[in-house]
């Protein structure tokens, strides 16, 4: 298997695992800055804190903010938040310093920015990161957790936006 086909094969195959967006925020001395993930997860819910982890293009700005702020926080988007997916992905071509005005959001207790309606927020303190050839990988530990009363998170799988719904 050469290269070019390892890496489509591996794309098409990570593209079938449905995972649940996230969009990381931030803000302090690096600046505000947030980023959509599918990579956000957990790693553990014991030790000294829950812990989560997620992978940040090193050229993406938010990933550098972060590394400078050390805060930051995660918030799982609600199934209905498709297009603040869009908005922090660059997708919705606004600026980056605009992207918070076109969201609700508020300030957490570590003063990050929470975003209004996400199923879940998690304030989170960088503990460490490992850059891997492309990836800035971040590990972090949970200061608190909000959760919305709605708990459906929009998806994302086989290239696009996704909602669960039972099996029959
Ligand atoms: C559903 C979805 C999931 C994504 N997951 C990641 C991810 O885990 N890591 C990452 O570096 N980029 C991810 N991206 C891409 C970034 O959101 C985006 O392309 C990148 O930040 C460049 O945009 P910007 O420089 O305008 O912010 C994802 C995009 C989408 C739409």
């Amino acid at each position: 298997m050469d290269d070019e086909e390892r890496k489509a094969k591996f794309l098409e195959a990570m593209s079938r695992g449905a995972t649940f967006v996230s969009v990381l925020t931030t803000d302090g001395e690096g600046g505000r800055f947030g980023v959509t993930v599918s990579s956000m997860t957990s790693v553990a819910a014991e030790g000294v804190a829950p812990t989560i982890l997620a992978c940040v293009h090193q050229l993406s700005p938010a990933a550098n903010a972060i590394l400078r702020n050390k805060q930051f926080c995660a918030n799982i988007l609600h199934e209905s938040q498709q297009e603040i997916s869009d908005l922090f992905s660059g997708r919705q071509k606004t600026e980056h310093g605009q992207r918070f005005d076109a969201v609700k959001w508020s300030k957490s207790g570590n003063g990050q920015p929470l975003i209004t309606g996400a199923t879940a927020n998690f304030e989170c303190v960088l503990r460490t990161s490992v850059l891997w050839e492309t990836h800035h990988v971040l590990i972090a530990h949970v200061l608190a957790v909000h959760l919305n009363d709605d708990p459906r998170a929009l998806l994302y799988g086989q290239r696009a936006y996704r909602r669960a719904i039972d099996i029959a």
